[in-house]
C-alpha cells in the first residue's frame, strides 16, 4: 500500500499537513487575549481578602488602612494615584512595590504576596474581581495595562 503513494503525492501530503498545522496556531494567536486591562476582572476576591491582610501589616502603617496616604506616603487609590500610573502595565506598578516597598524593608515581598497587594490595590480602586487569581510572575503582569477610564467595548 504505502509503495503506491510516489513522491510527488507524498509531498501534496506534508505540505498539506503543514498548512493545517499554521492554520491552526494562527488560529489559536488570534484568540489570545489581546490588550487585557484592570477592567477586565484579572484578580479574584479570595486573593485581595489575602492582600487585604498583608496590607495592614505592611503597608498601612505608612500609607493608612483606607489607602488614602499619610503624611508623606502618597494614597494608593483614587484620582492621584489613578493619574500616576494610568497608560502603565501592573508588572511597572509591581516592580515599583517590589524593589522599593514596604519603605523599612525593600526587598522583602515573594512574587505571590506581591499579586495579593495587587489584588487588593485593584479592589480599592474600583476594579472588578474575577473567577482566575492574578499570576504575579512579571511577564504576565505586563500583559495587563492600568486604565483609570474604563476602555470602549471592542
Ligand atoms: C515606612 C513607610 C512605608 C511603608 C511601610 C510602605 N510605604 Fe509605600 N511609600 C512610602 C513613601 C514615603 C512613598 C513615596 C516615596 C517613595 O517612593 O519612596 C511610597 C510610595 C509607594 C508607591 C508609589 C505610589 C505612586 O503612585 O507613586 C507605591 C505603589 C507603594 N508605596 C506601595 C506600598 C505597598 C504595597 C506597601 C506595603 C507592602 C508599602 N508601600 C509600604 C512609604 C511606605
Amino acid at each position: 500500500m504505502v509503495a503506491s503513494v510516489n513522491r510527488s503525492s507524498l509531498v501534496v501530503i506534508v505540505g498539506a499537513a503543514l498548512w493545517a498545522l499554521s492554520a491552526v496556531l494562527s488560529g489559536v494567536s488570534a484568540q489570545a487575549p489581546a490588550g487585557r486591562t484592570v477592567w477586565d476582572g484579572v484578580y479574584t476576591e479570595e486573593q485581595a481578602k489575602r492582600g487585604s491582610e498583608l496590607y495592614t501589616k505592611a503597608c498601612a502603617s505608612c500609607h493608612s488602612e483606607s489607602l488614602t496616604g499619610l503624611e508623606s506616603a502618597p494614597p494608593l487609590t483614587g484620582e492621584q494615584f489613578n493619574g500616576n500610573w494610568s497608560g502603565t502595565t501592573l508588572g511597572e506598578l509591581a516592580e515599583r512595590i517590589r524593589i522599593s516597598m514596604p519603605a523599612d524593608m525593600p526587598g522583602s515581598l515573594s512574587r505571590p504576596q506581591l499579586g495579593d497587594l495587587l489584588a487588593h490595590l485593584l479592589k480599592v480602586d474600583g476594579f472588578p474581581a474575577g473567577t482566575t487569581p492574578l499570576d504575579p510572575q512579571a511577564v504576565a503582569l505586563a500583559q495587563i495595562r492600568f486604565e483609570s477610564v474604563r476602555p470602549a467595548p471592542r
